[in-house]
This record gives C-alpha cells, sequence and structure tokens, in this order.
C-alpha cells in the first residue's frame, strides 16, 4: 500500500467509526420513551386517536366540533383529563 492508499483507508475507517458511534447514540437517544404526563398533544393525538378509527386530522373540525368530539373520544379511549385537554388544545391550535 502506498502512503495516499494508507491515508485514504485511515480515512475510511474514521468514517465507519464515526457513523457506527452515531448510530448507536442514536438508537439510544431513542429508546427512553417521553413519560406520559410530558408527552405534548400532538404525542398523544398520534398515539390515541388511531387505535379505534383512522386519524381524524385537525383541519376535519372547527373548534366547537372538536369540542364535541372530545368530549365523546375522552371516554371511549380511556384518555385522562389532562390527556384529553392536550389533545383538544393541539386539535384547536392546528386545524
Ligand atoms: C376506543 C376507540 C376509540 C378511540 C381511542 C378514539 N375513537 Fe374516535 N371514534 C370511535 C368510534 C367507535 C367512533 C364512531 C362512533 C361514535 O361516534 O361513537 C368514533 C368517532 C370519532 C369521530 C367522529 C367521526 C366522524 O367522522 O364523524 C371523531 C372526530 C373522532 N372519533 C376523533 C377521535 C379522536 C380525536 C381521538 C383521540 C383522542 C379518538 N377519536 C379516539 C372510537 C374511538
Amino acid at each position: 500500500m502506498n502512503d495516499k492508499t494508507k491515508r485514504y483507508v485511515n480515512g475510511s475507517a474514521l468514517f465507519i467509526g464515526g457513523m457506527l458511534i452515531f448510530l448507536v447514540l442514536s438508537i439510544i437517544g431513542c429508546a427512553p420513551t417521553v413519560p406520559q404526563e410530558q408527552k405534548t398533544g400532538a404525542m398523544l393525538w398520534g398515539e390515541n386517536c388511531n387505535r379505534c378509527h383512522n386519524i381524524r386530522t385537525p383541519s376535519e373540525f372547527n373548534d366547537g366540533q372538536w369540542e364535541v368530539a372530545m368530549t365523546h373520544m375522552r371516554t371511549r379511549g380511556n384518555l385522562t383529563a389532562n390527556e384529553s385537554k392536550k389533545i383538544l388544545e393541539f386539535l384547536k391550535i392546528a386545524n
């Protein structure tokens, strides 16, 4: 191997090593789930509102309609007051 190839090989090893560290860190970073009480309305919406039917996008209903729907879906989905409040806030902001 001449000097040029050696440098090239070292460079790739460094690159692959870096990619591995990045990969491991991103896996570790994803693993711990956010505690339930810290979840945002958008997260709770994404997790809960597609369990029984296709997800309804915020733009499908206006604020008043979402209030009615959420009272109904809170009992259906067995959501806590805080969870349904956050989801409702998200739907109203995003519609
Ligand atoms: C446990 C099952 C279940 C979960 C979880 C659930 N839904 Fe529903 N949803 C239903 C059922 C069943 C209906 C239709 C019958 C009814 O109105 O009860 C419905 C109807 C709806 C409707 C009226 C649909 C229409 O097209 O008129 C909306 C809007 C809705 N859901 C939104 C939501 C949202 C937002 C969430 C998350 C907070 C959610 N649902 C979670 C079961 C569920």
